[in-house]
């Protein structure tokens, strides 16, 4: 192994406050061509109580030191220690001032860390240790300052100057150049600062807060995408209005920018009064995103909006805590889209992402608790776990206090701990606090890795009246932890009669029965709840609305999951009955035990559904989806991902043709009628309609394919448009080719369309699918220097192709090699998140197993790797 420093982990164990605090720092930005030239200036003092020997660290990375002062004098080489990773000084007073000149290369700047350019502007993105790369501070999120920015730049080239704050002065610097300066009010750590300098199209509006103030609202976006802002202007202001209702927060600073860049490692970035975002998550038109898009645009603006409070006003004290502000914004994220749309959808579809995303994480070499206790690299920890384990947690601890007590309690800690930078005990601790109760054992959800099972038995005694549940749990060990302790657990359960109707509840030592749905709270490793006063065994209902991120076990049989099908009034669990229903189907297709039976089951289940006179289309469209192919994997040992895809596109074609008129029906009945809109009815319209097609794609008629065909060429949006092209592009005839060339000549200009076209032919079910990403990524549109690229190209083969990914030939497992490693010398981040499908081998038999782990030791053998993908690699290896 290369330079063993370098890969020093860092220990939640070893935090220690900063030494030293900066009240102020004054930047000053010099933009040109070949390079940037930072000058800072701050003011500092040591913190109270740091021994008067403390030496000041500031942290720096790929920058070249022009100067520094103390207090006016010039510092020379041997007043101070300069290394990769930063600067010492041995000797500082209590009190002084420090300017730094740094210069950098944005231009050459690949990591897409720090200052770097996208499409000719610059941009920063600093979260989580990127401001170390701009000038010499201590970048670590407990140290909070003022910040004052100065941009100087070419005036035609770069009209548009921003930072975070408010403008507050501007002028000519001459030679065609220009300045701005910024102040921020709002005392931040590094990681919130912004800089954007471009020529950008500013699309203005403006918000009334409800206590009356006028925030300017400014979206910037490059100018040909000028007609293509309106759905995130409107979602913002959405989303404020929903923040002052549902929590009280009003917003804090006279403008709320966002700017959309082309080039960016993750989804957006919540800097403060200056978001940067993905173009992915702010531009939508109908002719370029489908429904699904502007969903995603919705929830992402809400998301990086809510962290205002979540994340800037209360920060974290250090990354270990990074779920403090990301589990919470991403289960605000969620409240807002329940309200905006339909509730039990959004739920299916969160539910839907932590089983393919995060069950499989929690039980690879890579899982970490949702408060991980050690990283070498902390952006490999911005993870489905601590995002989205971290918003199940949450929800929790919504679900055991009740709504009101909840938003009491984040209030609260919001109050408290404003301007300040603190811990996920300190949230614990004034939610308890709140809600009166002890919540010392549900802390270990944020201490213990790997997903929980429960599981659950129960008996009737029919002379008494009474059902007992047995309910037990269990965790697997996980790589970090040999034994787990039990959790604190909320299991949402209900009974339904043989009626089909939901009874109220009467648990033992209750007088009266209330209520259809009770939260049980299991906090032992077992426990047993009896219900009083059944006239009959009912059928039970568990894990209502998914109320805990658990694994269910308990022992239905095939007619209890259709009756819940039917019957079930938890709309999470109708569905869940559903999709264990078709996962056992292909699990036993798989295992080569199917009977006729069993396909008769499924396809009458789904028939019902379809011809239920209450048919709700956007629930049926996820009813009538299969479980995805990573989560039937879970479900399997070893996983045999072609073996399955297999079993899951036979049971597809047998609804298919088993349907036939029934999807004709459905097609024709809800494709939406005249223009496109962007409403609930339009919306759930297409999605069912479009369902319909995917099935009908799958009947093997002329007709059938004839109007997938149909579809694509007439489709006046990207939903309908894409959904044909995706069918398309499954197949081998002509049809497929034309589509797919009049798409790609159609579209070649706008990138995020471009992705789309790269997207569906990496995730097709064609049968020569690895050679056409091979294909692929030789095509002069591919660029490796673009994530959003990379993600639809290699990203969408790797992780949403896996029939294709473990071909058993193994040359998917190559193809990914290959590129992560190409791709860890221009942008480790991304690369790291490429190479973790390899990570997961031990799912795999013996001989897929061997092949992914020739790749990945390929890996770590390569010259100079980055900590990022070290990690990955390493500890996929142990
Ligand atoms: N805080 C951002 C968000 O979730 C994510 C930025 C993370 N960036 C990174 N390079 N790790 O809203
Ligand atoms: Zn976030």
């Amino acid at each position: 192994m290369t330079d063993q420093k370098q890969r020093k982990a860092v220990k939640l164990s070893d935090y220690e406050p900063p030494a030293f605090e900066v009240e102020t720092v004054d930047l000053h930005f010099q933009l040109t061509e070949d390079c940037a030239r930072v000058r800072t200036r701050m003011h500092l003092h040591r913190a109270d109580g740091v021994d008067l020997h403390e030496p000041l660290h500031l942290h720096g990375e790929a920058l070249e030191l022009e100067a520094l002062y103390l207090d006016g004098q010039p510092l020379a080489m041997d007043d101070f220690l300069l290394t990769r990773q930063g600067l010492s000084i041995e000797r500082v007073p209590d009190r002084f001032e420090l300017e730094v000149h740094t210069l950098l290369r944005p231009q050459d700047n690949t990591s897409l860390s720090g200052l770097y350019r996208s499409g000719g502007n610059f941009c920063t993105q600093c979260e989580a240790e990127g401001f170390r790369r701009i000038t010499y501070f201590p970048d670590r999120p407990d140290v909070l300052s003022r910040f004052t920015t100065t941009i100087e730049a070419d005036r035609q080239r770069y009209p548009v100057l921003l930072s975070n704050g408010d403008l507050v002065d501007s002028g000519d610097a001459g030679e065609g150049r220009h300045w701005v300066k910024w102040v921020d009010p709002w005392p931040k750590p590094s990681y919130l600062f912004a800089l954007v300098a471009g020529d950008l199209h500013c699309h203005q509006d403006t918000y009334r807060t409800r206590s009356g103030r006028d925030v300017q609202l400014e979206f910037y976006v490059e100018h040909e995408n000028a007609n293509r802002t309106g759905h995130a202007m409107e979602s913002l202001k959405k989303a404020m209005r929903w923040d002052e209702d549902t929590y009280g927060l009003e917003y804090d600073l006279d403008t709320y920018m966002v700017v959309a860049v082309g080039d960016f490692n993750m989804g957006a970035m919540e800097n403060k009064g200056l978001n940067i975002f993905n173009t992915q998550y702010v531009l939508a038109s109908p002719e370029t995103a489908t429904d699904a898009d502007f969903e995603a645009v919705e929830a992402v603006i809400g998301h990086e909006y809510f962290h205002n409070y979540t994340g800037n006003r209360v920060t974290c004290r250090d990354w270990f805590q990074l779920s403090l502000k990301e589990g919470l914004t991403v289960f605000r994220e969620q409240q807002f889209s329940e309200d905006m749309g339909s509730p039990a959808v959004q739920r299916i579809q969160q539910v839907r992402l932590l089983r393919s995303a995060q069950f499989p994480e929690d039980a690879s070499p890579m899982a970490h608790p949702v408060r991980p206790e050690s990283y070498v690299e902390i952006n490999n920890f911005y993870t489905a776990t601590v995002y989205i384990k971290g918003a199940e947690v949450i929800r929790m601890y919504h679900t055991l206090l009740g709504d009101a007590v909840f938003r009491q309690g984040v209030k609260r800690y919001l109050e408290r701990f404003d301007g300040q930078a603190v811990t996920i005990e300190d949230f614990r601790q004034t939610l308890a606090e709140t809600g009166g109760r002890d919540l010392g054992q549900f802390g270990r959800w944020y201490s213990q890795t790997g997903t929980p099972r429960v599981r659950v038995r129960d008996e009737f005694d029919p002379a008494r009246g009474r059902y007992t549940l047995h309910i037990s749990q269990s965790c697997p060990p996980t790589p970090d932890q040999a034994e787990k302790k039990p959790f604190h657990i909320p299991v949402a359960v209900g009974l339904l009669g043989r009626d089909g109707q939901a009874l109220s509840l009467r648990l033992s030592g209750e007088s009266v029965a209330e209520g259809t749905t009770r939260v049980l709270e299991l906090t032992g490793s077992e426990q047993q709840f009896t219900f009083e006063g059944l006239a009959e065994r009912p059928v039970p209902s568990l894990l209502r609305g998914f109320s805990a991120p658990v694994i269910l076990e308990y022992d239905y049989d095939d007619d209890d999951l259709a009756f819940l099908l039917a019957h079930d009034n938890d709309p999470f669990a109708r569905w869940e009955a559903g999709q264990q229903l078709a996962l056992r189907v292909i699990l036993r297709r798989v295992q080569g035990q199917a009977s006729p039976n069993d396909s008769r089951q499924v396809i009458q289940a789904f028939q019902q559904v379809l011809e239920a006179p209450d048919l709700d289309p956007s629930l049926a469209a996820e009813a009538l989806a299969l479980p995805q192919e990573a989560y039937l994997a879970q479900h399997m040992d070893p996983a045999d991902p072609v073996a399955i895809r297999a079993a899951r596109e036979a049971l597809r074609t047998e609804l298919a043709q088993a349907l036939a008129s029934q999807w004709r029906d459905t097609y024709r009945r809800y494709r939406p009628e005249g223009p496109w809109r962007l409403d609930a009815d339009h919306i759930a319209g297409r999605r069912l309609a479009n369902l319909a097609l995917g099935y009908l794609g799958a009947t093997g008629a002329a007709e059938d394919n004839g109007l997938v065909q149909q579809q694509y060429h007439r489709a006046d949006n990207m939903t309908d448009s894409l959904a044909a092209l995706a069918l398309l592009a499954d197949r081998e005839d002509e049809a497929a080719v034309t589509a797919l060339d009049d798409f790609y000549q159609r579209w070649r200009q706008t990138p995020l369309v471009l992705d789309k076209w790269f997207r569906v032919q990496a995730m097709s079910r064609h049968p020569r699918v690895v050679e056409r990403v091979q294909a692929l990524v030789q095509h002069p549109d591919f660029d490796l220097r673009n994530p959003n690229r990379v993600r639809a190209v290699i990203g969408a083969f790797a992780q949403g192709n896996p029939a294709a990914f473990h071909d058993d030939s193994g040359t998917g497992y190559r193809l990914l090699a290959a590129h992560v490693i190409r791709l860890d010398a221009i942008n480790p981040q991304v690369a790291a998140r490429m190479a973790l499908p390899l990570s997961k081998w031990q799912r795999y038999d013996a001989s897929r197993q061997k092949m992914m782990k020739n790749e990945l030791q390929r890996i770590a053998d390569a010259p100079s790797l980055s900590n990022d993908v070290y990690e990955v690699v390493s500890r996929s290896l142990e």
